[in-house]
């Protein structure tokens, strides 16, 4: 695999590959760890990147809200079957700026801000009638109304430090393409690994 002159630009060509031939190329695993180093990992989106990193946008009184509170780094692992490729990230995670995270609410559907809205994401609740009761106590509260963004409701960014391609190879003979920098302002070195 030849590298890119970052994997900003790699990704960027492989997302553009994905789009193409998966139904949800921004599905991916986010990987969080709490302050004594016990991992937790789940299924996000992630619909918006660029050349500062990836954002994720959830609730941050959550589990991995609490995680990268305490603990404020983070994997991320796409699998792209129908191309046979994997990306995975590691990095470094800063909360995104209140008008990141407006704009990102307001370009939601409508039934998801309410959701959002209603739910307080990885707390108990007494069951599942009893979240969708507050559901609709929550519509009914906003009527036709705007539904403002709760407080908890936020955007992570994450920074790569390290980013991975991999591309599905026969006999398992795999290509592994490394880029990885020191800190966030250092030049990315790329390595060839081995399947
Ligand atoms: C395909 C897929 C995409 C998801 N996207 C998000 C997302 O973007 N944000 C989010 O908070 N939860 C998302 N979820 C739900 C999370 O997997 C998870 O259940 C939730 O965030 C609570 O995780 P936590 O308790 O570890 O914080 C998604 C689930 C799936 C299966």
């Amino acid at each position: 695999m030849n590298p890119h002159a970052d994997p900003f630009l790699h990704f960027a060509e492989w997302f553009e590959a994905a789009r193409a031939d998966d139904p949800q190329p921004e599905a991916v695993n986010l990987a969080t760890a709490d302050a004594d180093g016990r991992p937790a990992n789940r299924m996000v989106l992630v619909r918006r990147w660029s050349s500062e990193g990836f954002e994720v946008y959830t609730d941050t009184t959550s589990r991995k809200g609490a995680d990268l509170a305490a603990n404020p780094r983070a994997a991320l692992c796409w699998h792209w079957k129908g191309l046979g490729r994997q990306v995975r990230v590691e990095g470094l995670v800063t909360r995104l700026p209140d008008a990141q995270v407006d704009a990102y609410w307001a370009g939601r559907p409508r039934g998801s801000r309410l959701s959002a809205a209603a739910s307080h994401q990885s707390q108990p609740v007494e069951s599942h009638e009893a979240l969708a009761k507050r559901l609709r106590t929550v519509e009914a509260e906003h009527g036709g109304q705007e539904v403002p963004r709760p407080e908890r409701w936020g955007g992570y960014l994450v920074t790569p430090l390290r980013v991975e391609f991999w591309q599905e190879e026969e006999f398992r003979l795999h290509d592994r393409l490394e880029y990885a920098r020191a800190s966030t302002g250092a030049p990315w070195v790329t390595r060839t690994l081995q399947p």
